[in-house]
């Protein structure tokens, strides 16, 4: 199915509805290029940003989730100062968003084993590692056990990964829309107060 924004130009709302029809098929997508973000956090004096898979989206709830190593530095950075801005761009419906928010992140509990039960071993073994994430390595080698080197874990060994799985859940509360035309862009906006209010902005 092609991907396209079709919006009432006199109802913002169109726009709003959209953007979370399509974030949420993101999530099963794995051709839809919003699957991908752009997470920026905040140090004292310096932004962060990376890469991150969306995991899982929760529209009512306003939720962006995706998953980490809780020994990253992204853990430690909203653990002192949650703001977010989550940022990615469709290069078919030439649809940018920009989500900011504030994330809360979960460890070793319900919310994180829920999520971990849905996960892959593939994914999990990724959470079997041998040091720490950003730790200096003295050659060029994967941070996996010896005994993960070529094959998957199985369901007892992939459990050993859940201490180092973080759940990082961002409750979105503005929305920035910019669509790319060759006739002019286009642009709007959404803040939620108690509810989203949205207005059409010049781009
Ligand atoms: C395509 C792609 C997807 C990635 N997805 C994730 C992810 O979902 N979670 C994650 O923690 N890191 C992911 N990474 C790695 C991060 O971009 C980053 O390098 C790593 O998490 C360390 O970031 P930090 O030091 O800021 O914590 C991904 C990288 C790429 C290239």
């Amino acid at each position: 199915m092609t991907r396209q924004f079709e919006f009432n130009p006199t109802n913002v709302n169109t726009i709003l509805d959209q953007t979370w029809q399509h974030l949420t098929s993101a999530v099963e997508t794995e051709t839809h290029p919003w699957r991908l973000g752009n997470l920026a956090t905040v140090t004292a004096d310096r932004p962060r940003v990376r890469t991150v898979v969306l995991r899982d989206v929760q529209r009512g709830e306003r939720e962006l989730i995706c998953y980490t190593d809780r020994r990253s530095d992204k853990v430690a950075e909203l653990q002192a100062s949650p703001w977010i801005e989550w940022v990615t761009y469709d290069p078919v419906t030439r649809v940018q968003i920009r989500l900011r928010g504030i994330a809360t992140v979960y460890i070793n509990d319900d919310r994180a084993a829920q999520h971990w039960e849905n996960s892959s071993l593939e994914h999990r073994r990724s959470y079997i590692t041998v040091s720490a994430p950003g730790t200096k390595a003295e050659s060029a080698v994967p941070n996996l056990p010896d005994f993960l080197f070529d094959r998957l874990p199985n369901d007892e060994e992939a459990q050993l990964g859940f201490e180092n799985f973080a759940v990082i859940v961002c409750r979105i509360e503005h929305l920035d829309w910019l669509q790319l035309r060759r006739n002019g862009h286009l642009a709007a906006q959404f803040l939620w107060t108690d509810k989203w209010e949205g207005h059409w902005k010049y781009a």
